[in-house]
């Protein structure tokens, strides 16, 4: 019932007067004015005037299974939504999910994790009430070694999402970062199951640092907010639909040729550091070199000082723009 007065609310022109919501729900008028508390406490400004009704003022941040399912308009992606208050991490959630038949496109989201996982099996810093923290699960037909291109799809998403809600020009820093002043927004973490040559099902974890407003002294110099960046408070159910639509664009051309072919161009417009000098750690010993963008199969091409062309996949190594973090 929360979730249809919202969407009455939200659909009305003015006022919404509480004798039509209990014809429509066929509920008391006691049983409205309940929910009309609920949907306050959440965070929405309604406006409750005697013999006109109520009305939906402009509302915060507010992030909750009801706002999340008035907001998304996906075709697929999330339409299966699972929204939870705490978790230890939404990755490990989907994989459970996964396991217990959940459908593709299942969206995990939550306000905030105990043991969010980052790359590299570091850990990601996920308060409550400030970031933009899913997962999505995928169940795409492709060759398990065609899966990691995922992750570059997602950081597009991530940047035109962000692009289309504060007007922000982020860029991408390879493979999967998005960097906002050249500090970290968003990192994205995709976990597989997979065997031999078929894909089970594959996770893309994602990030977003929205509302925070201040990091820890070590993380200062690298990662920043959309805050912080934009001075603005970021809704982060307008931005999470705008991520889920970009990605449902992209993740679409991707699986139309299973290779980054009619992303690469567009990537590479939005690839930070394009022809300058980075350098590569490998376990074979680092080198430094000019990087000239992504491949259709998602690698780095470096020039290096002999004038050869090394394709870096990413997973083996960590590339650095010498100046700094990008
Ligand atoms: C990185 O190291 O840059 C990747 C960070 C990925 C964090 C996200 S938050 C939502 C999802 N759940 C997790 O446990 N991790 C990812």
């Amino acid at each position: 019932m929360k979730t249809e007065i919202l969407r009455y609310l939200k659909e009305a022109d003015g006022y919404l007067s509480g004798q039509e919501l209990c014809e429509r729900l066929g509920v008391s008028r006691t049983a409205v004015w309940k929910v009309i508390r609920q949907l306050q406490e959440d965070g929405y400004e309604i406006e409750a005037v005697r013999n006109r009704g109520y009305r939906l003022a402009e509302s915060g941040d507010v992030y909750t299974m009801e706002e999340l399912q008035s907001v998304i308009s996906t075709r697929v992606t999330g339409k299966n939504l699972v929204f939870l208050d705490m978790v230890d991490s939404t990755n490990t959630r989907a994989k459970q999910l996964a396991e217990a038949g959940a459908p593709d496109g299942t969206l995990v989201v939550a306000e905030t994790q105990s043991a969010a996982k980052g790359r590299r099996g570091r850990s990601w810093m996920a308060p409550a009430g400030t970031g933009v923290w899913f997962s999505l699960l995928l169940r795409p037909r492709i060759e398990p070694e065609h899966a990691s291109m995922m992750t570059l799809v997602a950081a597009m998403a991530v940047e035109k999402g962000i692009r289309e809600t504060t007007g922000l020009h982020g860029r991408i820093k390879w493979p999967n970062d998005v960097v906002v002043d050249g500090k970290k927004v968003c990192g994205i973490l995709t976990e597989m199951s997979a065997d031999m040559d078929s894909v089970n099902h594959v996770v893309v974890g994602i990030g977003i640092n929205a509302n925070i407003r201040e990091f820890p002294e070590e993380l200062r110099e690298k990662a920043t907010s959309l805050f912080l960046a934009s001075g603005q408070v970021v809704k982060r159910a307008g931005l999470l639909n705008a991520v889920l639509l970009a990605w449902e664009e992209y993740y679409g051309r991707y699986l139309q040729t299973e290779d980054l072919s009619l992303l690469a161009k567009e990537y590479n417009e939005k690839l930070a550091g394009l022809h300058g000098r980075v350098q590569v750690l490998a376990p074979k010993g680092d080198y430094t070199g000019i990087s000239h963008g992504i491949n259709h199969r998602g690698e780095l091409l470096v020039e290096r000082e002999d004038g050869t062309v090394t394709e870096v996949m990413s997973g083996e190594v960590s590339v650095r723009g010498i100046y700094g973090y990008v």
